[in-house]
């Protein structure tokens, strides 16, 4: 996340003066994907970030407390600085230690996926960003997206997690989904070259349809046509091809028919 976001802003000419990383390899390598930027090494040598008007936060969720506290410590005074982390599941008091010291915080969460710096200098540019914070840290926070070519849209502090459960529903779960349709495919004979980008236009329509028609009007297949007979084959397919999916696909088609206000199935089907 930090060298991908330190790449595209730096592409849009917002200066950057340092990249910190707990090594100094990590700094380095970093300082040559963003093209910009002095490398430092988190801690008592990392007190040059003080220059720094704005800092961007995107370490792993579980260091951002105790990284935040690290750089408050590096200054008694830090009014006049916006620190921003990027993580979905925290709110901006996570960076108490700075707001103490008189920075402003926020957070500027990218509801977007970034499996490498590479595909986030992509998947990044133009899209949705969940923002919170003080005043002043949101109104930076906008301006970035903005330069980013995104949205920014704001997402209660308290309700953070429940808004990250969100996200995690609708991307790795759904790439998980993925893979166990491209395991089914290849043992249904399928060649390999076509399963991937197969899959790939399929939830793609999928999430067109969503979008542009709304949850119920964009759902098809048996479930949702009451055709108990195709789901009672399906169940008995896949608990002799692949048992461990039997749960995930009753929880699924449970799910499914709640969504689309159908009548329950013959008792004991899911
Ligand atoms: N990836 C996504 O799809 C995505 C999407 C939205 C938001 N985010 C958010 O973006 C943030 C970064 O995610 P990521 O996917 O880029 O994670 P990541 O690839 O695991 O990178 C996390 C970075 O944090 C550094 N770090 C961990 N503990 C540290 C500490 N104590 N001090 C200094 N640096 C530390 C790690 O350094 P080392 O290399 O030294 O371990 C690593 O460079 C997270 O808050 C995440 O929730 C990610």
């Amino acid at each position: 996340m930090g060298q991908a976001l330190g790449r595209l802003l730096a592409l849009a000419e917002v200066p950057v003066l340092f990249v910190a990383a707990r090594r100094a390899s990590k700094a380095r390598r970093a300082v040559r994907f963003i093209g910009s930027g002095r490398p430092l090494t988190v801690g008592p040598s990392a007190a040059a970030l003080t220059q720094a008007s704005l800092i961007l936060l995107t370490t792993s969720d579980g260091a951002v407390a105790s990284v935040a506290k690290d750089i408050a410590s590096l200054a008694e005074d830090w009014s006049g600085h916006v620190v921003l982390h990027t993580c979905g599941s925290l709110p901006s008091s996570a960076l108490l230690p700075l707001k103490r010291k008189g920075a402003s915080v926020g957070s500027m969460h990218p509801f977007q996926t970034v499996p490498s710096a590479r595909a986030g200098v992509r998947s990044l540019k133009g899209c949705y960003w969940g923002v919170e914070g003080d005043a002043q840290a949101r109104k930076v926070a906008g301006r970035l997206v903005r330069l980013l070519g995104g949205v920014e849209f704001s997402v209660r502090p308290d309700r953070k997690t429940l808004y990250h459960a969100a996200a995690f529903l609708s991307c790795p779960t759904i790439v998980t989904l993925m893979e166990c349709s491209r395991l089914l495919l290849q043992k249904s004979g399928v060649p390999a070259r076509v399963a991937r980008p197969m899959l790939a236009k399929f939830v793609a329509e999928a999430a067109r349809n969503f979008a542009d028609l709304g949850a119920r009007r964009a759902l098809t297949g048996p479930a949702v046509r009451a055709d108990w007979t195709t789901i009672r084959r399906h169940l008995t397919a896949l608990r002799r091809s692949s048992p461990r999916t039997v749960p995930v696909y009753r929880a699924l088609v449970r799910a499914m028919l709640q969504l689309a206000g159908r009548q329950r199935p013959p008792r004991g089907l899911v």
